[in-house]
């Protein structure tokens, strides 16, 4: 049974070796840049975790891992366009690095290095994989396109805005977990239990970012505190304060909210300061815990013995907690 650090040291390794020193610069410059920032890197790890739970032999999850963490950071430069973030693991964002042709660009290779790497397993389980894997990744499409509609809509539901997190984020560490176990030879059963797993893990995950996107250290979780307040974004933590508010609290929230012209660092304190006044915080902290339970719910039920599965309740623990 590998160890989370001996699997993080397994997908660090592949990365640093991919040679992206190939012709245009232009091109494949800013993939090893944004891809050597490193990152969390939960996407592979959970893969290879998953398969472990089945195999002792990893070897043929790890290129397809990859594709997923490529997939992931493809994802995040057209993400930071979008949100117009201008910082992402503490260094300029590839489009204020660069431009945003580049980004998009750059991107565009990134998705199909994706495909190149998933392409690598093996044939007992190719065409489920690549039809799993091409499923979330238009799911993630989606969910990101529900994220910017809902940024000009004055009443968004909880439930609308989970299916949004299910689709923008949930399904890809969903798909992580069901294509390790599907390579390791899981039965389809425990595979869709992994899944769910993810799917919750990954629900709180989100949860999790909305919050330190208000309440972050920069240095730390490195990007600047306050992007999802400056879009409008509809958090959690917001739909909960405009469910909340009331009087004129929720009066100078719609303010903040219909305004065009402001001060990003008043706005982002006014805002914090109302989610504050609401206690919308442990409001938050409250649901990540459930969606922790009902992740551990799911996994419970994979048959494979418990101590293998403690590692993968720990992680998901860990990144319940993680300030990064
Ligand atoms: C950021 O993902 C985007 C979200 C889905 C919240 P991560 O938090 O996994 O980012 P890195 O890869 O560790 O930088
Ligand atoms: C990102 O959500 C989801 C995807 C990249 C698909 P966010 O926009 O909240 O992620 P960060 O906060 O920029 O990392
Ligand atoms: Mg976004
Ligand atoms: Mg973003
Ligand atoms: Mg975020």
């Amino acid at each position: 049974m590998l160890q989370v650090k001996e699997v993080q040291s397994i997908v660090n390794q592949y990365i640093e070796n991919i040679d992206w020193g190939i012709s245009p610069q232009g091109l494949y410059d800013p993939i090893a840049y944004v891809l050597g920032l490193g990152g969390k890197r939960i996407r592979p790890v959970l893969s290879i975790l998953s398969a472990n739970l089945f195999t002792s032999d990893i070897t043929s999850v790890v290129t397809p891992a990859i594709g997923l963490e490529i997939f992931h950071n493809f994802s995040l430069l057209h993400d930071d366009i979008m949100d117009h973030a201008e910082m992402r693991r503490n260094k300029p964002t590839v489009h204020m690095k660069w431009n945003e042709n580049t980004a998009i660009l750059s991107g565009d290779a990134m998705l199909i290095k994706a495909y190149q790497h998933i392409a690598e397993t093996p044939s007992y389980c190719l065409s489920e994989v690549f039809s799993v894997f091409s499923k979330t990744a238009l799911e993630v499409c989606e969910g990101q396109q529900y994220d910017m509609e809902f940024e000009l809509r004055e009443n968004v539901s909880e439930s609308e805005y989970l299916e949004m997190i299910r689709l923008k984020t949930a399904v890809l560490l969903g798909a992580s977990l069901q294509i390790g176990a599907l390579i390791g030879k899981a039965n389809e059963k425990d595979a869709q239990l992994l899944y769910d797993f993810g799917i919750n893990v990954g629900l709180a995950f989100q949860l999790k970012d909305d919050l330190l996107d208000v309440y972050g250290e920069a240095e730390t979780f490195g990007k600047n505190i306050g992007g999802d307040i400056l879009c409008n974004k509809k958090t959690y933590l917001l739909l909960q304060a405009l469910e909340r508010a009331t009087g004129d609290t929720k009066i100078e929230l719609q303010e903040w909210l219909n305004k065009k012209d402001y001060i990003a660092s008043k706005k982002i304190a006014a805002v914090t300061e109302i989610y504050n006044q609401l206690g919308i915080k442990s409001l938050c902290e409250e649901k990540i815990n459930a969606f922790f339970s009902l992740a551990i719910q799911c996994l419970d039920k994979v048959q494979v013995s418990l101590v293998k599965k403690d590692i993968l309740r720990d992680l998901a623990e860990e990144l319940m907690y993680r300030q990064v």
